[in-house]
């Protein structure tokens, strides 16, 4: 069964119930039956404008009512307009087995958040996506592949899942190169911390394992998704490229580009894209992405935008039309369902499925039940604070884990799961005996929530300083250089 077969018939979960007007609910996905609620919404609304008879208005809420009971008996939620029902939901009420669903957590490209201080339930996630856990056998593994010390992202578990890394290491073993794909939505000109985090491995990725790395700019993807003008994405998606490249990128094995740019120079990519709209349905896509019938249809066509780089032959200019190179995809977990689109379709159409390594979430400044939001200042440190913005934003707005008053920290001491100085720490500080020690100074008492921050501060001021110095080298020149369709330097 393919990875995501598998999950459609999870989610088929059947009510033996009739509604009054007698519409089989029982047969209905919990997506299907949160459209068929949109829809009586919408109907309840189309007869109050219209002034209908009260009767008949009547009528229509009380089935709109019916369905809602229903909607909260399968799958346990209250049904919320503008948020679909998460993938598997099952309700446990029912007596139908939950599969390791956590229904507070809440993860999709457009949303994250959860009701947990620690953070999303990572372990429950790989099994609600399917993907596999990154063991230590396999951090080991990829040490011993590149005679290199893995990075702290790895050591520390903040890429924490993949697909078919194994097999990839396999071919590298036996001299089978691959290449790196990643990429980002460019929806404003601000970039915090948290956006660094997949360039930031995969240029230790590219580094380690010496390979080419496209990165995709979809500014298309904001345009359709953003309140924004086709000008305005394409310029942030030129000054975000900027921040990336300061990540320190080989422009002679990297490959930047914009997708209004880039889609209509290149045959061989719009090819793919048309390819894989045509193996994907509107049935798929609804039930992976939660789309609905008022989404515009370009957001219906756009996943397989995002699927094509997946693909070697979308670059002819790099891989010579070889359609055969394997491709690897670092990202942020939500970007998952993407790619479990994208590796059901590869087979179909003769492509190799991409692997893919998945990244956690850098948590907003208050808590770990979000991630870092671009939109509010507050909850994100950006490359282009200044050091006493940094300092003013963690002293003020960094949730602690430590305890009301000095005494009180000092006898029981700080929780340092639920603390996002110490969360950040674990992102950017990488001298593992140093984060130990911290660790246990702050759960014992003997480091102060104060003291703590100031570790935080003077770890980020250096690090956002030397970002905007190298940002600062970035000239118009380099970023056309980048952007430039041109072959890239590397042995397959
Ligand atoms: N959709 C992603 C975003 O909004 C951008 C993106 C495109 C991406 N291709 C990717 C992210 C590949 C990771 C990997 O940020």
């Amino acid at each position: 069964m393919s990875e995501l077969s598998a999950g459609f018939l999870k989610n088929i979960k059947r009510v033996k119930k009739m509604t009054d007007s007698q519409e089989e609910v029982g047969a209905m996905t919990p997506l299907q039956l949160y459209e068929r609620l949109n829809a009586q919404g919408e109907q309840v609304r189309c007869l109050k404008t219209a002034k209908a008879e009260k009767a008949e208005i009547d009528v229509a809420v009380q089935l709109l009512l019916k369905l809602k009971t229903d909607y909260k008996h399968l799958t346990g939620q209250d049904y919320k307009a503008g948020c679909p029902p998460p993938e598997n939901v099952v309700n446990q009420d029912n007596g139908a087995a939950t599969d390791g669903i956590d229904e507070e957590d809440n993860v999709d490209p457009w949303n994250v958040s959860t009701s947990n201080a620690k953070g999303v339930d990572y372990d429950k996630l790989i099994v609600r996506f399917g993907s596999s856990k990154i063991e230590t056998e396999l951090v080991d593994r990829i040490e011993k592949v590149t005679g290199q010390k893995p990075h702290r992202f790895l050591r520390r578990g903040i890429f924490f899942s993949h697909r078919d890394m194994h097999q990839v290491l396999d071919a590298y073993e036996k001299n089978k190169s691959f290449y790196l794909y990643t990429g980002r939505g460019p929806s404003s000109e601000a970039m915090h911390v948290g956006h660094l985090i997949p360039f930031i491995f995969t240029k230790w990725l590219q580094d380690v394992f010496d390979i080419p790395l496209v990165i995709q700019l979809t500014d298309d993807e904001k345009y359709l998704w953003k309140d924004l003008a086709i000008e305005e994405c394409h310029r942030f998606a030129v000054e975000n490229a900027k921040d990336i490249i300061a990540c320190g990128f080989d422009v002679n094995k990297t490959f930047i580009f914009s997708d209004f740019d880039y889609m209509g120079s290149s045959p061989e990519f719009y090819r793919n894209v048309v390819k894989i709209q045509k193996h994907v349905t509107y049935n798929q896509v609804k039930g992976i992405f939660g789309f609905t019938d008022s989404d515009c249809i370009g957001k219906i066509s756009f996943p397989a935008i995002q699927a094509a780089p997946s693909f070697s032959n979308s670059f002819p200019q790099i891989f010579g039309g070889r359609k055969d190179v394997q491709c690897l995809i670092p990202c942020a977990i939500d970007q998952d369902p993407y790619f479990r689109m994208t590796r059901d379709v590869a087979p179909r159409i003769g492509y190799p499925k991409p692997a893919l390594l998945h990244s956690s979430f850098f948590p907003a400044l208050q808590g770990a039940q979000t991630k870092m939001s671009a939109s509010d200042a507050n909850s994100s440190i950006f490359l282009t604070d200044t050091p006493k913005q940094i300092k003013n934003k963690i002293n003020k707005h960094a949730f602690s884990g430590g305890k009301d008053t000095i005494e009180e920290h000092r006898k029981f001491g700080g929780n340092p799961d639920v603390d996002v100085s110490f969360m950040y720490l674990t992102f950017f500080l990488d001298d593992d005996e140093q984060l130990e020690k911290i660790k246990q100074d702050y759960s014992s008492g003997a480091l102060l929530t104060g003291e703590l921050k100031k570790i935080l501060i003077e770890t980020l001021q250096p690090m956002i300083a030397q970002h905007q110095e190298r940002r600062k080298q970035v000239t118009e020149e380099t970023v056309k250089q980048f952007m430039t369709p041109r072959p890239l330097n590397f042995k397959l």
